[in-house]
This record gives C-alpha cells, structure tokens and sequence, in this order.
C-alpha cells in the first residue's frame, strides 16, 4: 500500500537511515524507528545489541528515550522500518511504553521494499496496563 498520506514520507526516511546505524551484530536484524513530537520535530532510534543479548534496546524504545530526555512530548506519529519477510511490529514491551508515552497513535510499519501497514498504539495493545489502572 502507498503511505497514507505525505506527512509520513520523512518520517520513513528518517526511519531507514536509523536502521543503518544498527547494531545488530548478534541478530543481523536491523530495525529503525521514527517519532514525530508536537512541535513537528523527528526523533530516530536504531536498535543497539550487546554481547549480553538481554541488554538489547529496541529501537522504538531508543527513539522515545532520546526523544523524552531531549525534553520533546505531544508524540502524534511513529514509523518502524525492518527489512522481513513480513512488515516489523513493535514487540510487547514497546508497545507498553509507546501506550504509556505516546498515547493512541498511528504506527507505521514500513519495509524497504514499500510494503507499508497502518497500525494504531490502542490496537496493538488492547485493555492496556497503565497509570489509570493504579487507581
Ligand atoms: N527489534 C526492534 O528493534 N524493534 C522491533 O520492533 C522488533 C525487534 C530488535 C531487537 C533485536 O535487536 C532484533 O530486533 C531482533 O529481535
């Protein structure tokens, strides 16, 4: 499918040159993560492995943690880019902190390839723990 609209073109790129800074030596998966913020600034994240593996850093979780220690919030959009045999979602405990931080945003899970697919944040984690279930 073509992007849904315009707006998400730069975000993609932004995504796909994140990718290329991948440390993925121990996987050989790269992944590259775009975050639009409420001012219209972009955020990238690249996922980071280590000889540890459980230290591994997604690289949607890269992109929001520069994103929030930068001071940046109002997240409206994200863009995942891998290069599968299926488009990349984001895995379970992104989606947690992408709900938390972000919201019900749309994610687009983009490959080099031009696949594209629209998802949202409230889908991908429906019935969601999170601060209002502290009360
Ligand atoms: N990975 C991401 O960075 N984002 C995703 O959405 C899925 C998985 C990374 C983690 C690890 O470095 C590699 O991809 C293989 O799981």
């Amino acid at each position: 499918m073509a992007y849904p609209d315009t707006g998400w073109q730069e975000l993609v790129s932004a995504a796909q040159s994140a990718r290329l800074r991948a440390r993925a030596a121990f996987s050989g998966f790269q992944v590259g993560a775009a975050l639009l913020d409420g001012q219209g600034g972009i955020h990238t994240g690249c996922n980071i492995e280590n000889a540890s593996y459980g230290l591994t850093v997604c690289a949607e979780r890269v992109a929001l943690w520069k994103a929030i220690s930068e001071g940046a919030g109002g997240f409206s959009r994200l863009v995942v880019v891998a290069d599968a045999a299926t488009l990349t979602p984001p895995c379970g405990a992104c989606r947690q902190l992408i709900w938390e931080f972000c919201g019900d945003i749309p994610i687009l899970l983009a490959d080099l390839k031009g696949r594209c697919a629209l998802e949202r944040s409230g889908q991908l984690l429906p019935r969601a723990f999170d601060a209002g279930s502290l009360r």
